[in-house]
């Protein structure tokens, strides 16, 4: 068996920025990437809680502030992440946020502040990154989108809207890489456990007017393998599609949802 067929084995001394790396799903795939022996530029609207996420994991990793909504600041701060790290091969852009409303009722803003985030920043993190690649001639991204980026959903159409985008730009922009041998994939989450979600729970509650309780009973009942996810559900795949174990794979948005139905 070659090195790059054992999972993860080919990551150690690569340099990774992981976005919205703070806390939640972004911040169990920066502590996977460390303990694969990479080295870490967590970058997050919290610049402070990116910092000390960063510390938590070791000396060599570091936290830097970013809005990936500000193209001058996703280029300073992907600029000085690769100053500070002598370049990176590696960019999981997880940054994200949602809202819940109806769409009857959505605004303006709820709609730009979604796209802004979620598409938007993998659209300015992407591009950056994959300059930098072209110009190393490596390197692999790898995008959080989502369950809702493959089905749409209630009160979170917007949302889903944004997620689809990021599919469709995870295909192209795969397609244009591939050439250069520069890979890019998206991970699919289900109903995760992170501040996202108890946000979700609460505004979920509320429009619908049942308990918290009763809207994540129905989260778990819509999941086969019985439970809420956890972030570290979606580490294992986002270590995988870093690694060469997954040099064939580009342009796929992998679901890691615990069997929740999508297409
Ligand atoms: N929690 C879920 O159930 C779930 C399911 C599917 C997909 N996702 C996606 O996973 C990703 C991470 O979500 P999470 O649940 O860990 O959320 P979270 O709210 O726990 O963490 C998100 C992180 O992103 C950061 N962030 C927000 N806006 C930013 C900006 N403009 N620039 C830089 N950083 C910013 C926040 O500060 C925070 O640290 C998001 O893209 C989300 O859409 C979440």
């Amino acid at each position: 068996m070659t090195e790059q067929a054992l999972i993860g084995s080919d990551l150690k001394g690569r340099k990774a920025i992981v976005t919205g790396g703070a806390r939640g799903i972004g911040g169990a795939i920066a502590a996977a990437l460390a303990a694969h022996g990479v080295t870490v530029t967590i970058a997050d609207l919290d610049a402070e809680a990116a910092k000390a996420a960063a510390a938590a994991l070791g000396p060599e990793h570091s936290g830097i502030g970013i809005d990936v909504r500000k193209r001058e600041s996703v280029e300073a701060a992907m600029e000085a992440a690769a100053e500070a790290m002598g370049g990176y091969d590696i960019l999981c852009a997880n940054a994200g946020v949602s809202t819940m409303n109806r769409a009857v009722d959505l605004t303006d803003e709820e709609w730009d502040f979604n796209f802004d985030v979620n598409t938007r920043g993998v659209f300015l993190t992407n591009q950056v990154a994959a300059r930098h690649f072209l110009s190393t001639g490596k390197g692999v991204i790898v995008n959080t989108a989502s369950l809702a980026a493959k089905v749409g959903a209630p009160l979170l159409a917007h949302y889903s809207a944004s997620k689809f985008a990021v599919l469709g730009w995870t295909q192209g922009l795969a397609r244009e890489l591939a050439p250069a041998g520069i890979r890019v994939n998206a991970v699919c989450p289900g109903f995760v456990r992170t501040g996202m979600q108890e946000r979700e729970v609460g505004w979920e509650a509320e429009l619908r007017g049942i308990s918290p309780e009763a809207v994540i009973a129905d989260y778990v009942s819509q999941t086969p393998l019985g439970r809420l996810e956890e972030p570290e559900d979606i580490a294992g795949l986002a270590v995988f599609l870093c690694s060469g174990a997954s040099g064939f794979m580009t342009g796929q948005g992998i679901n890691v949802t615990g069997g929740v139905y999508t297409t």
